[in-house]
């Protein structure tokens, strides 16, 4: 960040005036206390309650099953752990798309719930709902290129961008969206030389996921990072962990040490103060049974 302190909140000013700075900013998603905590002890700059949840944690197949409940549930997670980082929740698809009443309700239910900020996808198509959002004093996130919640027009999860109608498209949009006045945007599966094109040509920081390095910045959802979500594994991915298979061999350690008799031991088992075993093992096995009156 411009301001490098180890303990000032980041805030969404101070990631808008993170342009042009050697040092590129660091988003990870979170959806949960624990995953919060360690992202922020990480000292990422930004943790994005992505609407990727509902397939790395909820188990659906794209992120179209999400409500805006849904989010602020995780939200609230992620918030109760007073991270440093600044909380950007992303709103989730239809929570934007019907009225611009609806958008800035949506917008403030995450807020409400403990976001910093908030996210939405799409470009000049979406500059309404920007406007009403900015005007609540909400700041908002923008994210282009693939944009997740219109898998079904777009084809599924393909990188986009590639033809010149489509990469200028792409750079529109961004300026659209820097000019309404979002802080940030995101770009996801773009060419590199179309994000570079884009971080060139707008005053906020670009955030990068599978758009190359010429962005102000880089995102990665947490799960596909620490190697909880190995189903699929994206080309821009680097998996700096594998704890799918160090939580698998803990627990099949854990189901071993029961099965062979050798959980729990003596240090890990609550004992009755002297006399008191011995009293209840005159009892035989029933206590009720055989109780005084
Ligand atoms: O929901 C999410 O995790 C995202 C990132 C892929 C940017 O939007």
């Amino acid at each position: 960040m411009t301001e490098p302190s180890a303990l000032r909140k980041v805030t969404a000013p101070a990631v808008s005036a993170h342009k042009h700075v050697d040092t590129p900013l660091v988003m990870v998603t979170a959806y949960d206390a624990p995953s919060a905590r360690i992202v922020d002890a990480a000292d990422v700059d930004m943790i994005l309650v992505g609407d990727s949840v509902a397939m790395t944690v909820l188990g659906y197949d794209d992120t179209l099953q999400v409500t805006t409940a849904d989010i602020a549930h995780h939200v609230g997670a992620v918030a109760r752990t007073h991270p440093r980082a600044l909380v950007v929740a992303d709103l989730p698809w239809m929570s934007y798309h019907v009225s611009t009443e609806d958008s800035v309700r949506n917008a403030a239910t995450l807020i409400r719930a403990g976001a910093g900020a908030v996210k939405l996808e799409g470009g000049r198509k979406r500059l309404d709902a920007v406007h009403v959002i900015l005007d609540a004093e909400i700041p908002v996130m923008g994210h282009l290129g693939l944009t997740p919640q219109s898998f079904h027009t777009i084809g599924g999860f393909r990188v986009q961008g590639r033809d010149l109608e489509a990469a200028r498209a792409i750079v529109d949009d961004a300026i659209a969206l820097a000019e309404a006045g979002c802080f940030a945007i995101v770009l996801e599966c773009v060419p590199d030389a179309v994000a570079r094109l884009v971080t060139d040509s707008v005053a906020v920081p670009t955030i990068g996921i599978g758009a190359g390095r010429h962005c102000d910045g880089q995102v990665l959802v947490f799960h596909d990072l620490v190697g909880l979500e190995t189903r699929i594994t994206p080309k821009f991915v680097r998996r700096y962990a594998d704890l799918t298979a160090d939580a698998t061999a803990a627990v099949s350690r854990f189901a071993a040490d029961v099965r062979g008799g050798r959980f729990p031991s003596s240090e890990e088992t609550y004992h009755a103060a002297d006399g008191v075993a011995d009293a209840l093992q005159l009892y035989g096995g029933s206590t009720t049974e055989h109780a005084p009156a």
